[in-house]
């Protein structure tokens, strides 16, 4: 009985530990963020006109984001970070693009497009660089605190479904690439080597004909 105590004792006090650790690393869970869906987010082409199907290494992409005046204020903002997100149907079987609610952890995001000082409306034009996936994707756009965690946010989709856009390699090498890290994270990093040896060895080969 009183070892009993003794080991719920421990375990609260490994609870709390554990609670002030997380806290300490600035734990913000995107659901705790669903009311604070301020800001509202638009992509267009460069040029405004509607956005469908961008190149890699070619084209360039207008992301407009303003406060929506009828939501509630949103109070120390600091910075705001607009992103590319993978689409609801490019995460599908994806392990490495996982939506987390924690947002430490959250893989939906994963290309920064700007971080800059908070102002109620912005734009940002963004050259999309030859080492995004081909893939669909939306934009989203954080506020961030005096504690640089997340406040605020708003995306270009309603739903990671739609208003989305497709993303298309220069060429099918980038593509070929992020699926192969797929499927050699599989096996060793050795095995990863081997196939970017091989592919710019067949690459050359190809070239060379
Ligand atoms: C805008 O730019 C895209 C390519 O970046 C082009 O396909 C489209 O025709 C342009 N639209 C206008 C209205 O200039
Ligand atoms: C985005 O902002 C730019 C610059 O303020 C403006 O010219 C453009 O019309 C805006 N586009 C959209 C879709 O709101
Ligand atoms: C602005 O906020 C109001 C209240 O939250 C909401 O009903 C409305 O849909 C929002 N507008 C846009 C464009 O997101
Ligand atoms: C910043 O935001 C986080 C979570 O959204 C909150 O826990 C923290 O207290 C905020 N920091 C300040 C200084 O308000
Ligand atoms: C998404 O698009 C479908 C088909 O156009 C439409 O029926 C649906 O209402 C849309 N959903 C949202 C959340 O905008």
């Amino acid at each position: 009985m009183d070892s009993y105590r003794h080991l719920s004792v421990s375990l609260l006090v490994l609870l709390a530990l554990l609670g002030a650790v997380s806290h300490a690393e600035g734990f913000v869970s995107f659901n705790s963020l669903s009311s604070k869906r301020t800001l509202v987010v638009t992509v267009s082409m460069a040029n405004n006109s509607d956005i469908k199907e961008v190149h890699t290494g070619q084209d360039s992409i207008l992301v407009n984001w303003s406060v929506n005046a009828s939501a509630p204020a949103i109070v120390d903002a600091k910075t705001v970070e607009t992103r590319l997100c993978f689409a609801k149907e490019s995460q599908t079987l994806r392990g490495w693009r996982k939506t987390d609610d924690n947002l430490k952890k959250d893989k939906t995001c994963l290309y920064k497009i700007q971080r800059q000082p908070y102002a109620p409306a912005g734009s940002v034009t963004y050259a999309l660089p030859k080492s995004i996936p081909g893939a669909k994707y939306f934009v989203r756009a954080y506020v961030f605190n005096s504690s640089d965690l997340q406040i605020a946010y708003g995306q270009s989709s309603p739903n990671k479904i739609n208003n989305t856009f497709t993303v298309i390699p220069i060429s099918g090498r980038h593509g070929s690439i992020d699926a192969a890290v797929g499927v050699f994270s599989i096996f060793s990093v050795g095995s990863l080597f081997a196939f970017f040896i091989f592919e710019n060895l067949y690459l050359k080969r190809k070239k060379a004909v």
